[in-house]
């Protein structure tokens, strides 16, 4: 398992470059599926997960080739329709394939995903609505077999808004006889840009941006080129690492509307930034000020930037709380970043920074993608040297993060270990 080593204190000076998002990337891989011809994505972010994804896809019998951030799929001949568990366990997001699946074949195995490092993240939203389009599901050792006579149009009310229950049902219902309405769907820019992948493929869903989806059914899509939206958390992790450290850094190639929630927060919290049409410049400033982040859906402050808060609030004038209501159990990175001597307190699904004058560099260890991404901008705020163990969670949502941050000035390094 590879580990990187952090040597804190460096200001960060120069321009960091958004890729691909990674969580606008999986549906797309996924809803390729249902289309027979080769689609071209462009702008894939070399991960872990887009790997994995390509795999699933090649199981089920696509034939897929990823180079130059190009990912070309062509699933004329798939056959195959079941997730294995294999995949599953290693990244949820596979649990993408249901919909586009049964649209498709008429049924779907699919491994059940379990749990994972930051709670339950059930699935019972994905399966009731396949169930309301006709398909008829049952688990069997550890696997949701779903089979249908084909899909009908119905009205689905999620009762959270789940962006991946609202991209299972969307790929679920395109090819679906008739109309569906999605209620209380996710607005998330990932659920938007899948709503355009799908559309410009010739499916017919209308209320992009809002939270009730209308799509009428098509006999069929056709393959496309697309490009994948920049990635938001990606972007604002970037930026809450230069207002952690310090220095003068352009983040570029990102939509400055999709982070307004983060933007707000760091003004309010008295941070230096520039904000331009496709990048956001963050430069030093005086102390920042403690500020309170509650996490929700978008437009809301992400839980996926919920960890770099906490980080960046760790040396901040006074007293905050960071509050996550999506995911109330995700504080894994709590107990590591306490290592690095933040002053974290939880309780419940609150966590009290009180901010301290320095941190210094320690072994932790990384739990989670975004954990692990506090735990770096904690270790380059920190005197001394850090080491990050088990980055492999890194590696699932960060291109190339360690040449990245060393092109600003960062003194990160990775040292390989065996291959897990
Ligand atoms: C996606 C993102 C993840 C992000 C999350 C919230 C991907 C690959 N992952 O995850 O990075 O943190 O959105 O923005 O895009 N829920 C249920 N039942 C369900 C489904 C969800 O109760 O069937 C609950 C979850 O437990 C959670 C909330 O709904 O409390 C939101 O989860 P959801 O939006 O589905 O997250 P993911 O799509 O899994």
């Amino acid at each position: 398992m590879d580990k990187f080593l952090i040597h804190g204190g460096n200001q960060l000076y120069g321009t960091i470059k958004v890729s691909g998002a990674k969580n606008a990337c999986l549906p797309l891989m996924a809803a390729s599926l249902l289309v027979k011809g080769k689609i071209v994505i462009r702008n894939v972010p070399n991960l872990r997960d887009t790997r994995t994804m390509k795999k699933l896809l090649e199981i089920i019998g696509a034939e897929v080739t990823f180079e130059n951030g190009v990912m070309e799929i062509d699933a004329t001949n798939a056959n195959n329709p079941e997730a294995p568990y294999e995949l599953v366990k290693t990244m949820r997001a596979s649990f993408y394939a249901l919909g586009p699946l049964t649209a498709r074949f008429g049924r779907a195995k699919i491994s059940l995903p379990g749990g994972c490092a930051w709670g339950p993240r059930p699935v019972d939203l994905h399966l009731k609505g396949i169930e309301k389009l006709g398909g008829k599901v049952t688990l069997d050792e550890g696997y949701i077999n779903i089979e249908t006579d084909g899909l009908k149009g119905a009205l689905l009310h999620l009762d959270i808004s789940s962006v991946g229950a609202t991209g299972n049902l969307l790929m679920a219902s395109v090819l679906a006889e008739g109309e569906t309405v999605i209620e209380n769907a996710a607005r998330e820019p990932e659920i938007v840009c899948l709503i355009d992948f799908l559309n410009q493929m010739g499916a017919d869903i209308k209320g992009r941006e809002t939270d009730v989806l209308r799509i009428n059914g098509v006999s069929e899509l056709r393959p496309i080129e697309f490009e994948v939206i920049p990635d938001r958390i990606e972007a604002g992790t970037y930026l809450i690492t230069a207002a952690a450290v310090g220095g003068d850094v352009l983040v570029e190639g990102l939509d400055p509307s999709h982070l307004k929630a983060v933007t707000d927060k760091m003004l309010e919290a008295g941070a230096n930034i520039e904000i331009n049409e496709n990048s956001i410049r963050v430069s030093s400033t005086d102390q920042l000020r403690a500020t309170d982040v509650t996490t929700n859906i978008y437009p809301g402050y992400p839980t996926d930037l919920q960890a770099q808060w906490i980080a960046l609030m760790a040396t901040a004038k006074g007293k905050c709380v960071v509050t996550d209501t999506v995911y109330e159990d995700r504080f894994t990175h709590v107990p590591e970043l306490v290592r690095l001597g933040i002053d974290v307190k939880l309780k419940g699904n609150a966590a009290t920074v009180t901010g301290v004058e320095k941190l210094k560099g320690a072994p932790v260890m990384s739990t989670d993608i975004r954990a692990s991404a506090s735990m770096v901008i904690a270790a380059l705020m920190a005197e001394g040297r850090t080491e990050l163990h088990r980055i492999y969670h890194l590696d699932r949502g960060y291109e190339d993060l360690e040449n990245k941050l060393r092109g600003i000035g960062a003194d990160i390094k990775r040292e390989k270990g065996p291959e897990i």
